[in-house]
């Protein structure tokens, strides 16, 4: 049995021998199986139509030159983001026409909102803000104008503004919580009286 199989091997080496010999090391023509010749011919063709692709036919001229080198995929992520930014929802609040909300989820929210924005740091405990919880007002107290107070704020006077931290609705409950519950409440009045008096 043994003979027999090594009596093949031998057959079969003898047929693959190539014809060359270096210092009596001797090389067998042993192919790969033709599945994997068929990938890596193919990957070679694929390559030529990448290269074409993205890097010949595909404009980049108007890329930053950092940029250059991801061609194509750089335009497809701009019209992805586009296209995402066309999905999202636009905000049609109107902020020049502000009617306060007055139903309990809405102003709780509002409440909560006080508490978890900071609001309540600086208008109570440190007394950095005016209080809002009586009649004197710097900056108006139509809703329009707390609303715009809180949106933009008054950075020259150290009132943030929330426009990147909270929603126009988010806004909208926190000035409908100020101007139904705080408002003339006199409660935990700390600081005095500042700006304007309106009843
Ligand atoms: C870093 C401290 C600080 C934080 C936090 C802060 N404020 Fe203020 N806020 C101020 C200061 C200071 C003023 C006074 C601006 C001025 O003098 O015109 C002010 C003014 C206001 C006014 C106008 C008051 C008036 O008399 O006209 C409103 C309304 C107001 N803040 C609401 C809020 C709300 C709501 C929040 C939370 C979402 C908040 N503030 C968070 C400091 C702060």
């Amino acid at each position: 049995m043994a003979t027999e199989e090594q009596y093949d091997k031998e057959t079969i080496d003898s047929k693959l021998m190539i014809d060359h010999d270096y210092d009596g090391i001797k090389e067998l023509d042993n192919p790969p199986p033709a599945w994997l010749m068929i990938i890596f011919y193919a990957t070679i063709v694929w390559s030529v139509f990448y290269v074409f692709y993205y890097h010949i036919y595909y404009d980049d001229s108007d890329l930053p030159d950092d940029l250059k080198i991801y061609g194509e995929q750089v335009s497809d992520y701009n019209e992805s983001v586009e296209e995402a930014i066309a999905k999202m929802p636009v905000s049609t609040f109107d902020e020049t026409s502000i009617e306060l909300l007055m139903d309990e989820a809405s102003l709780t929210e509002g409440l909560t909102l006080y508490a978890t924005k900071t609001c309540d740091v600086c208008h109570g405990a440190s007394n950095i803000g005016p209080n809002l919880n009586d009649n004197h007002w710097i900056n108006g107290i139509t809703p329009e104008e707390v609303f715009k107070t809180i949106k933009y704020g008054i950075p020259e006077k150290g009132m943030t503004a929330f426009k990147t931290q909270m929603t126009d609705l988010q806004i909208h409950q926190v000035t409908s919580h100020i101007l139904t519950t705080l408002k003339g409440a006199e409660s935990t009045n700390t600081k005095g009286p500042e700006g304007e008096k309106h009843e």
